[in-house]
C-alpha cells in the first residue's frame, strides 16, 4: 500500500499503551503519523512517547497555538487521509455520535473531511450498555468505520467483548480501507499451505510450503472486498482478519472441504502444495524399529484444482505451479491439463521459505513475467490481474 497521512486520536483507556505500538507499526509501514490525545489519554501514556515514535509534534490541547493559523481543530484532520481513534472510549463514542465538540479529538472529528475510524476499547459491560450500543449504531449509520472490539481477557480482569483489536489487526484493517474493491460481492475459495499424509501415528509425508503466498493472497482478496474461505493445510500462520479458515490435514480432507464450498464460489484459487500421493498401508500405531525396513505403498490423491475446474458450473479457476526447472514448458502443460484460465508459475528456488517471489502468469494470450516482489505486494498485484480477467458478475 502506498504511504498515507494518518491522524491517530488516542483517548483515555488502558489500551492507550497499544496505540504506541500501533504508531510504531504505522511508521514502519511507511505512513506519516500525527497523534492527537485527550487529556485523559496523557494520564496513561505521555505525549513524549508518541512524539518519539511518530517523529511529529503531538497535540492534546484545543488551544494549542502551534498550527500556523491557531486552527489545530481543523488543520490536523484536513491534511490527513484518514482519522483513526484508537483506543476510542465510551465517552468519545458518545461525543462523536452526538456531535459534541469539546476537546481536540471530538472537534477534529466534527471538522474533518477524511474518513473516520474508531477502535473501541472498554469494559465488557460498558460496551454492552444499551446507550453505548445506540451510539455505535449511530456512528455506523453516519458512515464511521468501527474496527472491533475483540473478545477476551480485559485489563479489569473480566472476560468478554470490549478489548481493542491488536495493533497488527488495526494496521491490516486500516490499510484495507484504501484498496480498490475489485472483488466486491465475489466469493473466493482458496487452498493454501501443505497437506500431510500420515504414515503412522507420528510420521507422515508432506510438501515444503510455508503457506505465506496463499495467506497473503487470502488477505489481498479480502482487502479487495471478497468474501474469502481459506482451506488450509498445517501452517503456523495466524488466520487473516475477516477470512473464514477451514483447517485440514490430508489432501482428501482438503478435497472434501473444497468440494463442499465450490458450488457457491465465484473464484477458486489453488495455492496449496498438495501431496500427490497418500500412504495406502497407513499404520494405526507408531511403527517400531524391527528386523526389516517398512515398505510404504503409495496411491494417488485426487487433483483438487482439476476437479473444480471441470465442474459443470465451475468458478473462475486460478492455479499455481511450482517447478524446479523448465518453468514455462511445464507450467504451460499444467495449465492446459488442468484447464484453468489463469496459472501463476514460479521456480521453487525463488519462492520457498522466502518473503519474496517472482512469477510468470500464463493465460490464453500467452505468458507474462512479473518482477520479483514481496509476497504481499505480489498478492495485491495478482488480485488486479485476476479481477481484470474475470467474467462480469
Ligand atoms: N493441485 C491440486 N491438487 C493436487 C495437486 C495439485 O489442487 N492433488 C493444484 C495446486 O494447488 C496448484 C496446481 O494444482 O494450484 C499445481 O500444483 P503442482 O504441485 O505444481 O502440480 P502437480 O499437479 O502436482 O504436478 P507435478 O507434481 O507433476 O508438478
Amino acid at each position: 500500500m502506498s504511504a498515507r497521512r494518518i491522524l491517530l486520536g488516542v483517548t483515555g483507556g488502558v489500551a492507550a499503551y497499544k496505540a504506541a505500538e500501533f504508531t510504531r507499526l504505522l511508521v514502519k509501514a511507511g505512513h506519516t503519523v500525527e497523534v492527537v490525545m485527550t487529556e485523559a489519554a496523557t494520564r496513561f501514556v505521555t505525549p513524549v512517547t508518541f512524539q518519539a515514535l511518530s517523529g511529529n509534534a503531538v497535540y492534546a490541547d484545543l488551544w494549542d497555538p502551534r498550527p500556523h493559523n491557531a486552527m489545530a481543530h481543523i488543520e490536523l484532520s484536513r491534511r490527513a487521509d484518514v482519522f483513526i481513534i484508537a483506543p476510542a472510549t465510551a465517552n468519545t463514542l458518545y461525543k462523536l455520535a452526538h456531535g459534541v465538540s469539546d476537546d481536540l479529538i471530538s472537534t477534529l472529528a466534527a471538522a474533518r473531511t477524511c474518513p473516520l475510524v474508531v477502535a473501541p476499547a472498554m469494559n465488557r459491560q460498558m460496551w454492552a450498555n444499551p446507550a453505548n450500543q445506540r451510539n455505535v449504531a449511530q456512528l455506523r449509520a453516519d458512515g464511521v468505520q468501527v474496527f472491533g472490539p475483540a473478545s477476551g481477557e480485559q485489563a479489569c480482569g473480566e472476560v468478554g467483548e470490549g478489548r481493542m483489536l491488536e495493533p497488527e489487526q488495526l494496521l491490516e484493517r486500516l490499510e484495507a480501507l484504501f484498496v480498490p474493491q475489485r472483488l466486491a460481492g465475489r466469493k473466493v475459495l482458496m487452498t493454501a499451505g501443505p497437506t500431510f499424509e500420515p504414515i503412522d501415528a507420528v510420521r507422515g509425508i508432506t510438501n515444503i510450503s510455508s503457506g505465506k503466498m496463499g495467506y497473503a493472497l487470502a488477505r489481498a482478496c479480502r482487502n479487495a472486498g471478497a468474501e474469502v474461505t481459506l482451506v488450509s493445510g498445517p501452517t503456523g500462520l495466524p488466520c487473516p482478519e475477516g477470512v473464514q479458515r477451514l483447517d485440514v490435514g490430508t489432501a482428501r480432507e482438503m478435497y472434501d472441504a473444497v468440494l463442499r464450498h465450490a458450488g457457491s464460489a465465484d473464484i477458486f484459487i489453488g495455492v496449496a502444495a498438495v501431496a500427490d500421493y497418500r500412504v495406502r498401508n497407513r499404520a494405526e500405531h507408531k511403527l517400531k524399529k524391527g528386523d526389516s525396513v517398512p515398505v510404504i505403498e503409495l496411491e494417488e490423491n485426487p487433483d483438487i484444482l482439476a476437479t473444480v475446474a471441470s465442474l459443470p458450473a465451475a468458478p473462475f479457476c486460478v492455479g499455481f505451479a511450482a517447478e524446479s526447472r523448465n518453468l514455462l514448458e511445464y507450467a504451460d502443460a499444467k495449465r492446459r491439463r488442468k484447464k484453468v484460465p489463469l496459472l501463476v508459475a514460479n521456480l521453487v528456488q525463488k519462492a520457498m521459505g522466502r518473503d519474496t517471489n517472482e512469477v510468470l502468469l500464463l493465460d490464453d494470450a500467452g505468458s507474462h513475467a512479473l518482477p520479483e516482489m514481496d509476497k504481499q505486494a505480489l498478492a495485491a498485484r495478482l488480485v488486479e490481474e485476476l479481477a481484470a480477467r474475470l467474467p462480469p458478475a
